[in-house]
């Protein structure tokens, strides 16, 4: 990509040519966070000058229902309204101002109802989306009389707006015979294509998503994508016009859901020896007003609960909490983080309470191959591989120990050092979603086209399944065209999430064409008059038994066609061996783990509050990259937006459940000043048989969760200014919240 890139040619949603006639939307969102509708007054919005039509409810033709997971989530507000932000009406217009002056002259009276944002109030009223789940290892009841020492405590994490660079969008453009072809900023085209079938009552086959790439969507497009492209549908449908919606960055991030907040609390017991013997966990996920993704997004929280630690004794509970909020969503690392970020709390109390550096329990109990997790799956893991590593090429010690001469030698600037080893999960943990199909086109003059169900996002996704394809043709990338992915080419895909999209889509890419590869060598065994096993094709040449032969790609692929033998092939891949019993809460859900040490060091200045992270040196386990421009390029983002997450991104809705953080002046993400001036990636190669794609491991999201070491080394440093301070876990610690933890009693 980074060619059409560079030259401003790369197409977004709004890159792409409208047609003639297209009219434009805006949507009218409540201005309230619970309450039931007594008036909508459009009659004046109606009249004013470019509004063709003004959509409720009532103009929905079938269900008015965009639940993904949990049918309960209204596409237009029907009677009542559950979050500020909810859409109410949609008014199109011949032009993006019209319909946005239209929204203003629309009045609405709603009867208020009790607003709840807290997450442990909405479990204490009963406010549950879905029952509460455990996960369980060992016997936590007997295990505290053994331990000898125990700390108790509640951590607080808060959400996280995606940012993506380009907002929310869609275009929809009616088809003959009532068909619609609708362009999405979507990370999943067939839930898009689904859910407008629903809501317009059609079958799915006259529904065509087509998505070229997407500036960014971290899990914000997962699921939340498909709102605004049904609203065009719907307007589309009945106006029988092309009908685009780009949303404005206040409207996205007042409309759609972030990361889940969580409030959680722990319990952690140690022996003598610093073994965590017990660890029991209970996370109140602040879902919002409907399911979206949260049961799933729990789920990954209780999944993630130990982090990369074996703990023989746990018992971790999670609750899915009803708030009027909007819908929370996916966010990079899934619940995963919510659920680390406790783990990593409690060993962090612990080692206050004994005075030792949190990296000792750390260190001491990290996953070893055969240990168990709460969920029973084994582990194969690279936990002490990965610490090791970083140990020997950074050396830890070391760096600790100019932490502390910096801090012995300085008064009002202290440094803090932190260490985050990780453990992530690669599949769905929702097992039938890990499937993925990819076609494959071989043309007569030897070029090829790959289409897969893998929506590119910034990830690089794209350049592997053509690295995919190239390498196992052995022909030049630039025969080959990745194409937009789009559901009449590839049906029932599985969102691009999860990490997983260039294992799936790869694998099922490197099927299907070693299926066409296979048919080529018998063309040419045939028509070189030789054994199957002797030919090879490398770099578009044909080769018999390691000789050269005249034969070339191109001239072997047009003899396949005069034979009309196939050269096209649809392959499905599946990965074998994962399975999860979701009444026992014990399986094998995960294809493999992705481990990997970060050590962070920050400076803080402790007059100001202020700080800066100096470094991130990593160790990660790759397995064996199949791009290292990308996967470093993937560490280097995900930590950056995890240090966001944990030290300056701060959410705020008010008790009324209004967003305050609601634009770039009072939301702040890290720029370029903010960054660390440091970062090494550096990387645990391995050449298991992994389930990976060419055994290069899934990258997308656990990055991310090494940004959690800025807090703990934000913390650190505090410490070492005010060695009697109580810091309450509370994340995202803001220079606000470093400078009262400075001087807490001022
Ligand atoms: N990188 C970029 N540049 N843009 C994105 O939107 N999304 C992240 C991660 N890296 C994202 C990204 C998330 S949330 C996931 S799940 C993975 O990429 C998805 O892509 P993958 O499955 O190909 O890793
Ligand atoms: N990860 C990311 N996205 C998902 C998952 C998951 O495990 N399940 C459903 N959507
Ligand atoms: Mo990523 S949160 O699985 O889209």
């Amino acid at each position: 990509d980074s060619y059409t890139h560079l030259r401003g040619e790369s197409v977004y949603l709004d890159d792409i040519p409208m047609t003639n006639g297209t009219l434009f939307c805006a949507v009218f969102d409540s201005p309230i966070a619970h309450g039931k509708i007594k008036l909508l007054d459009t009659a004046e919005a109606t009249t004013m000058a470019g509004v063709v039509r003004i959509f409720t409810a009532a103009d929905i033709p079938g269900e008015n229902q965009i639940g993904g997971i949990i049918p309960d989530e209204e596409l237009l507000a029907n009677t009542h309204v559950h979050f500020c932000g909810m859409p109410i009406a949609l008014v199109v217009a011949t032009s993006d101002e019209a319909a946005r002056a239209a929204i203003k002259k629309i009045k609405v009276e709603i009867d208020p109802l009790p607003i709840i944002t807290d997450p442990r109030e909405a479990k204490g009223k009963g406010e549950l989306i879905i029952p509460p789940r455990t996960f369980q290892l060992g016997d936590t009841t007997n295990a505290w009389s053994k331990c000898d020492y125990i700390l108790e405590g509640q951590t607080e994490t808060n959400g996280q707006e995606h940012l993506y660079i380009e907002t929310q969008g869609a275009y929809a453009v009616p088809q003959e015979n009532g068909a619609f072809r609708i362009y999405s900023s979507t990370q999943g085209p067939t839930a898009v294509q689904r859910t407008v079938a629903r809501v317009l009552n059609l079958p799915m086959n006259q529904v065509e998503v087509d998505t070229t790439r997407l500036g960014g969507g971290f899990g914000g497009k997962e699921d939340q994508a498909t709102t605004w492209a049904v609203l065009c549908a719907l307007a589309s449908y009945h106006l029988k016009k092309p009908v685009k919606y780009s949303l404005h960055r206040m409207e996205d991030m007042r409309m759609t859901g972030k990361r889940h907040p969580y409030s959680s609390d722990f319990k952690i017991g140690l022996s003598k020896e610093l073994k965590i013997l017990a660890y029991e966990a209970t996370f109140y996920q602040n879902a919002g007003a409907a399911a979206d993704l949260s049961p799933a997004v729990m789920e990954r929280t209780l999944f993630h609960c130990n982090n990369t630690y074996f703990i023989p004794n746990v018992k971790a509970t999670a609750f899915c909490c009803r708030t009027n909020l909007p819908p929370n969503t996916a966010f990079r690392g899934f619940g995963g983080p919510q659920g680390m970020f406790v783990i990593e709390a409690a060993i962090t109390k612990a080692a206050d309470a004994l005075n030792i550096p949190a990296s000792e329990i750390q260190q001491k109990n990290l996953l070893q191959t055969g240990d168990e997790f709460p969920y029973g799956q084994i582990a194969d893991s690279e936990a002490n591989e990965c610490w090791n590593k970083a140990d020997e090429q950074f050396n830890i010690k070391e760096l600790q120990k100019g932490v502390d001469e910096f801090n012995a030698s300085n008064k009002n600037h202290k440094k803090g050092l932190a260490i985050m080893p990780i453990c992530f999960g690669i599949s769905f943990t929702k097992t039938l979603m890990n499937q993925a199909r990819s076609l494959v086109h071989v043309y007569t003059d030897g070029s090829v086209g790959v289409s897969t169900g893998a929506v590119e996002m910034g990830q690089g996704v794209n350049t592997k399944m053509l690295q995919v394809a190239a390498s196992v043709f052995s022909i030049d990338p630039s025969k080959i065209k990745i194409n937009t992915t789009n559901t009449y080419r590839i049906a029932n895909t599985s969102p691009s999430a999860a990490s997983a999209t260039a294992d799936l889509n790869g694998i099922a890419t490197e099927i299907a064409c070693t299926t066409i590869l296979q048919r080529l060598k018998e063309v040419a065994a045939e028509e070189l008059k030789t054994e199957l096993s002797s030919v090879e094709i490398k770099n578009e040449r044909i080769y018999i038994d390691g000789k050269a032969t005249d034969w070339d790609w191109n001239k072997l692929v047009m003899a396949a066609y005069v034979k009309r033998i196939s050269l096209s092939e649809l392959a499905h891949y599946t990965p074998p061996g994962i399975h999860f019993d979701a009444t026992k809460e014990k399986g094998h859900p995960f294809a493999y783990h992705v481990y990997g040490t970060s050590i962070t060091t920050v400076t803080v200045d402790c007059i100001r509050g202020i700080y800066e992270v100096d470094a991130v040196k990593v160790v990660h386990d790759f397995g064996k990259s199949m791009n290292t421009m990308i996967d470093i390029g993937q560490c280097e983002g995900g930590i950056v937006q995890g240090i966001g997450w944990m030290t300056m991104e701060e959410i705020i809705y008010d008790k009324e459940g209004k967003l305050r953080s609601n634009a770039l002046s009072t939301y702040k993400v890290p720029d370029i000043y903010s960054v660390p001036k440091e970062i090494t990636i550096q990387s645990l190669t391995t050449e298991k048989n992994n389930l990976a794609i060419f055994r290069s491991k899934a990258v997308g999201e656990p990055p991310l969760m090494y940004g959690i070491g800025a807090y703990f080394a934000l913390r650190n440093a505090v410490k070492a200014f005010n060695p009697t301070t109580v810091i309450p876990f509370d994340a995202p610690m803001t220079p606000e919240k470093v400078l009262m933890s400075l001087y807490p009693n001022t």
